[in-house]
């Protein structure tokens, strides 16, 4: 059975509407791990518009259960993991005008970059992760750079609108698992993941982690909101 990373950046994302301190994603961290996810996953982005160094770093001081690090291989962000050290990182491609991450990263095309790094974080005991599209020469040179593990991107199967679209999805999920095991891959998946359509995926054997964050954050609010205005109530009507 997978393991569950949650993916906090949203909360980040509420604080940094009105630039505050709250909510605090360290907080959102820690409430994530007493409900019994496995691991905390954050994007430190280059723009910052989230999570920023002082969430990161408090962060690896305060998780006691996985921290997986996301990011681009920009050189900053790469200094900042080494020093930081989180339990993982899994690097992503990072275009500075998306919303979220699109699409995989290029590892064939960045492969020379793609195995300094990974040979930087190996030196500070970080495990590393690629994530991309379950495309069989992405998955080689994952393994050939001596990436640890691949996060297979499940936007393609969430954005899927047919049956016979989600089980063409589900299959290239299911080959890329085999074809990364085969090459010495722990295999993650992630992204676009919902309380609909975890389901199937979650039947796929023999994945590691999964690393789930809007929706989850998305059924916080709603879950959580009876209570904040009942509480907000209590207090307008009780002042004194
Ligand atoms: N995995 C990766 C690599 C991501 O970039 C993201 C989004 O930050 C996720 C998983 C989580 O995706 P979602 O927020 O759609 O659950």
């Amino acid at each position: 059975m997978a393991l569950l990373n949650v993916n906090i950046d949203h909360v980040a994302t509420i604080r940094q509407a009105r630039r505050t301190d709250e909510p605090d994603p360290v907080w959102a961290a820690v409430q994530c791990e007493l409900a019994g996810a496995n691991g905390i996953t954050v994007h430190l982005r280059k723009d910052r518009r989230h999570i920023n160094d002082r969430d990161v770093r408090l962060l690896k001081e305060t998780v006691a259960c996985k921290f997986n690090l996301e990011m681009g291989m920009d050189e900053e962000i790469i200094k900042i993991a080494e020093k930081i050290r989180p339990d993982q990182v899994t690097l992503v491609p990072e275009n500075r005008a998306e919303l979220t991450t699109e699409g995989g990263l290029d590892c064939v095309g960045q492969f020379d970059r793609l195995t300094e790094v990974v040979k930087r974080m190996h030196k500070k005991g970080i495990l590393v992760s690629t994530f991309i599209l379950p495309d069989e020469r992405q998955i080689l040179a994952s393994a050939e750079a001596g990436c640890d593990a691949v996060e297979l991107h499940t936007g393609p199967y969430a954005n899927a609108k047919t049956d016979a679209q989600i089980e063409k999805h589900l299959n290239e999920l299911r080959d890329g698992r085999d074809t990364a095991l085969a090459a010495g891959l722990v295999v993650h998946a992630g992204h676009g993941l919902t309380y609909r359509n975890i389901r199937p995926v979650a039947r796929i054997e023999k994945l590691g982690e999964f690393n789930i964050g809007h929706s989850i954050v998305a059924r916080a609010v709603l879950a959580g909101l009876t209570r904040a205005v009942e509480e907000m109530n209590k207090l307008i009507r009780q002042p004194f």
